[in-house]
């Protein structure tokens, strides 16, 4: 015979990590859903490699600093924030919960946590600026339509977007070969809102290569960087470019003034491309401080934190740790998920002996073995 649980004992063990939000999410979740939001493309070795790249450098404290406390806000573009972790972009929160984008919003608001919001998120662009209580930026893929590219864009900004983000690495949607096991497609409510007929797109082409998972054949392979200046000027937002991993292009988005979001997408798109924060050092030397650097893939601790701003980040973003909690929890599980991110990064300054996030350098991080 079971017991019954003691009376006032939580329903789960308390939740401290990113880790236990996953296994949170995982009890919760069908098979094909948690294998759409954990998998990657192909071998997944990038996956893998994104969180490696943290695991392979060791942190050097410094001792004896006098330093009494510490101090984890940043500004970006003008946005205050009380820690350098930003939520990125990921598609069809209705898949997860709910209250989809809503509580995502509301949680990251909570934990005062900026928003980037999906081209393919599941509520209209008006619905989440209603109940946006905190910062959000819009995530755009270029549309072949650029009639409709525009109308996204200034949509997002009418409906409270104070920024833009152009994913620049998915010409093409990756080989997932978990969802293509699954037979994975959008169910109804994981549909896109925004696009013109989001109803019945875009979920898998029946016509399109079958590269799983979603695939939009509207979105546009033929990018280039003037597209990212015209979007500007006419949004009159600041535009990051998310996806860049080489100094070369990041050099290029410097000179043009457009921010440098490093990413592989999460490993979902090019598999054994390289983990943003291998390329980090060669990224920041490139820009100099022009415009700011974040990036995202892998970051699962504070000190996952703390190591990407030691070499040259302005800040980082995570993308499947916010879903498991909002998976697990609604807009309490995103908010907690994000302050053991927070509280972990104040502990990993407080033990390096730094003060603030500025003083965050290169010399603070080594090769673990
Ligand atoms: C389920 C899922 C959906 C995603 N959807 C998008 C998207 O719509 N647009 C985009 O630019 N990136 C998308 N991404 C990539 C994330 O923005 C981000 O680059 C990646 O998740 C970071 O890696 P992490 O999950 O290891 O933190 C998605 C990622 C996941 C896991």
């Amino acid at each position: 015979m079971t017991s019954p649980p003691l009376s006032g004992a939580p329903p789960h063990p308390p939740r401290i990590t990113l880790a236990d939000f996953h296994e949170a999410a995982r009890e919760v979740l069908p098979t094909a859903v948690l294998d759409y939001l954990d998998g990657g493309a192909a071998d997944e070795r990038t996956v893998r490699w994104n969180a490696e790249a943290y695991q392979r450098l060791a942190l050097l404290p410094r001792v004896l600093t006098g330093t009494a406390g510490v101090d984890t806000r940043c500004t970006l573009y003008g946005t205050d924030l009380p820690a350098p972790v930003l939520l990125a972009p990921t598609a069809a929160h209705g898949l997860f919960h709910p209250e989809a984008e809503a509580a995502t919003l509301q949680g990251a608001a909570a934990a005062g946590a900026l928003t980037t919001v999906s081209t393919f998120s599941t509520l209209t662009l008006e619905e989440i600026g209603a109940a946006a209580t905190g910062p959000w930026w819009f995530q755009l893929y270029v549309q072949r339509d650029r009639a409709l590219t525009e109308d996204l864009v200034l949509r997002a900004r009418a409906a409270g977007a104070t920024a833009l983000v152009v994913t620049v690495d998915t010409p093409v949607t990756g080989l997932r070969e978990r969802d293509l096991r699954n037979g994975f497609a959008l169910p109804s409510h994981g549909m896109p809102a925004n696009l013109a007929g989001g109803a019945a797109a875009p979920g898998r082409n029946p016509s399109e290569p079958a590269h799983g998972g979603i695939h939009d054949p509207r979105i546009d392979p033929a990018v280039s960087w003037s597209d990212l200046e015209r979007l500007r000027s006419v949004c009159g937002l600041p535009v990051l470019a998310k996806g860049v991993v080489r100094a070369d292009d990041a050099r290029r988005a410097a000179e043009s003034g457009i921010g440098v979001w490093m990413s592989n997408h999460g490993g979902r798109n090019l598999d054994t491309a390289v983990a943003p924060l291998t390329a980090l050092p060669a990224v920041a030397a490139a820009v100099d401080g022009r415009v700011p650097v974040l990036v995202d893939g892998g970051v699962r601790r504070g000190t996952d934190v703390v190591k990407a701003l030691a070499l040259g980040a302005d800040a980082v973003a995570v993308g499947r740790p916010y879903v498991w909690g909002l998976a697990a929890d609604g807009a309490e599980g995103v908010t907690a998920a994000l302050s053991a991110l927070h509280r972990e990064t104040e502990l990993a300054l407080a033990l390096l002996g730094v003060p603030d996030l500025t003083a965050l350098t290169p010399d603070l991080v080594g090769p673990a073995w």
